[in-house]
């Protein structure tokens, strides 16, 4: 981007305790996608871009969850809590590898940005020594102020070391700070915990960089994007922040929401051109919408792509694996799970299709269901291209139904069906005439008789 390389330290050891959750804090959801993954996808990427993620001891799954956002990602454990900057130091390995600029960021932070990052590391290419990401709070409580010397930041003053005149300031420490990556290692060492808490704390760089004699510098963001969450309601706000700005893109981009705060997205949610979401529609992770595609009311999709022009729901539940070709269709009171339905199918009403695949062209009649499970294992279903399953069908799978096939009405199909063949599993009809005639008048009479 610069040319200048950059190592990103994400500070993830917190316990997150007030969350009263046994997930580790940022592991925790924000639309489809953990606090730190959102963190570790706005991090700088590409060439000269080094990723250092610190975790709390025991936090294996954090430490997960960092690779799979990103792979290159070094795992680095601070022992103890002491501190922001002793979190820091605990990727000191990564640190002496150098670097131009230095990034902490905090893995609670899901709303920050790519941009905002850049926009903290222009100032370094520019000669500064320090630049501090800031914003103006509505209720400055529990965050570190920030005093000014005019437009120059004098030091970070945390709540529990801050005079009644400090806490009236309300320019506030987002946390997330760009060093000059020459002087870094060297401030960070400097750092002491002499404060109220003992603890070392990040903010005490501002001081230690202007005694060396370099500028610091404040760069100002929306409060929105530096949210730190620690608490279910913060949480629930974040998500709030998200899912405005996820429908904002959508609509940017071209997607037709007809009740824009109704419809839940998740941050990997993708959609081609003339895509229609109507009301109530949940987007779970890993959902992706093609061309055209229409999905009705109060559907709810997860792991799912749909393919161009198809037509989902009202009242669809698509689980993952889920794969729908182009034109096909499913629709109210459908279930899908790993089920792949090709171009032009139709699974139309009240069926639960799993395991399966369906070829194209295909019609599942209403009320059909694979029994894919025995409940030990799962097994797959094969309905061939062109096939006709007659409503209220079972197919006990493994099964295949072969291309053109028909099965007749409420058959329980437990044998493969060969192609263009009809199979019917079901008991004979038997009819006898006037029997209706005469049980009613039997009846009848006997009722008159006990009268
Ligand atoms: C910190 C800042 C404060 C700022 C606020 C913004 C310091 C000293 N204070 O306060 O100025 O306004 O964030 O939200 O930096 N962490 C570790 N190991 C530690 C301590 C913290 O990994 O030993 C991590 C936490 O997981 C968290 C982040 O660092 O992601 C911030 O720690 P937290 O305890 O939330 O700091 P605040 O008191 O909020
Ligand atoms: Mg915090």
């Amino acid at each position: 981007m610069t040319g200048r390389t950059t190592l990103t330290i994400v500070l993830a050891a917190g316990e997150g305790t007030r969350m009263r959750s046994s997930l580790p804090k940022v592991l925790h959801p924000v639309a489809g996608q953990s606090l730190l993954a959102h963190v570790l996808a706005a991090a700088p990427k590409g060439d000269g871009a080094a990723l250092a993620v610190v975790v709390g001891p025991d936090h294996q799954a954090v430490a997960d969850e960092a690779r799979l956002a990103r792979p290159e990602a070094g795992i680095h454990v601070q022992a103890e809590r002491l501190g922001t900057a002793h979190a820091v130091m605990a990727a000191r390995a990564a640190l002496a590898q150098g670097c131009d600029d230095l990034l902490i960021a905090f893995g609670d932070t899901p709303l920050i940005s790519a941009a905002t990052f850049a926009r903290l590391r222009a100032p370094l290419a520019a000669g500064a020594g320090l630049a501090v990401l800031g914003f103006r709070a509505a209720d400055p409580t529990g965050y570190g102020r920030l005093v000014m010397d005019g437009d120059r930041l004098t030091a970070i003053r945390e709540q529990a070391d801050a005079s009644a005149a400090e806490r009236a300031i309300t320019l506030c420490n987002a946390g997330v700070m760009a060093f000059d990556g020459r002087i870094a290692l060297q401030v960070l060492e400097r750092i002491g915990n002499a404060n109220s808490k003992g603890e070392y704390y990040l903010t005490d760089a501002v001081g230690i960089v202007r005694a060396l004699g370099h500028d610091v510098v404040v760069v100002e963001t929306d409060e929105d994007e530096v949210r730190g969450i620690n608490t279910k309601a913060q949480l629930a706000q974040a998500e709030q922040v998200m899912q405005a700005r996820l429908r904002q893109a959508a609509l940017d981009a071209g997607v037709t929401l007809i009740a824009p705060d109704t419809v839940f997205l998740s941050a990997d949610t993708t959609f081609g051109r003339d895509v229609v979401v109507e009301p109530n529609v949940v987007f779970g992770a890993g959902v992706s919408v093609g061309d055209g595609a229409v999905i009705h009311a109060f559907s709810y999709l997860e792991k799912a792509a749909i393919g161009a022009r198809a037509l989902v729901g009202p009242f669809a539940r698509l689980r993952p694996g889920t794969s729908l070709g182009e034109g096909a269709k499913v629709g109210n009171f459908v279930e899908t799970k790993a089920a792949t339905i090709e171009a032009g199918a139709k699974v139309n009403h009240l069926t639960y299709i799993g395991d399966t695949h369906v070829g194209a062209g295909a019609n599942i009649g209403a009320g059909t269901i694979t029994c894919n499970y025995d409940g030990f294992d799962k097994y797959k279903t094969i309905i061939g291209k062109g096939a006709f399953v007659g409503s209220n069908s079972s197919l006990v799978a493994p099964v295949r139904i072969g291309d053109g096939a028909y099965i007749g009405s409420g058959s329980v199909i437990t044998s493969d069906v060969a192609d263009d063949a009809l199979a019917i599993g079901r008991g004979r009809q038997t009819a006898r005439e006037g029997w209706a005639r005469h049980f009613r008048e039997a009846k009848a009479a006997a009722k008159a008789l006990r009268k």
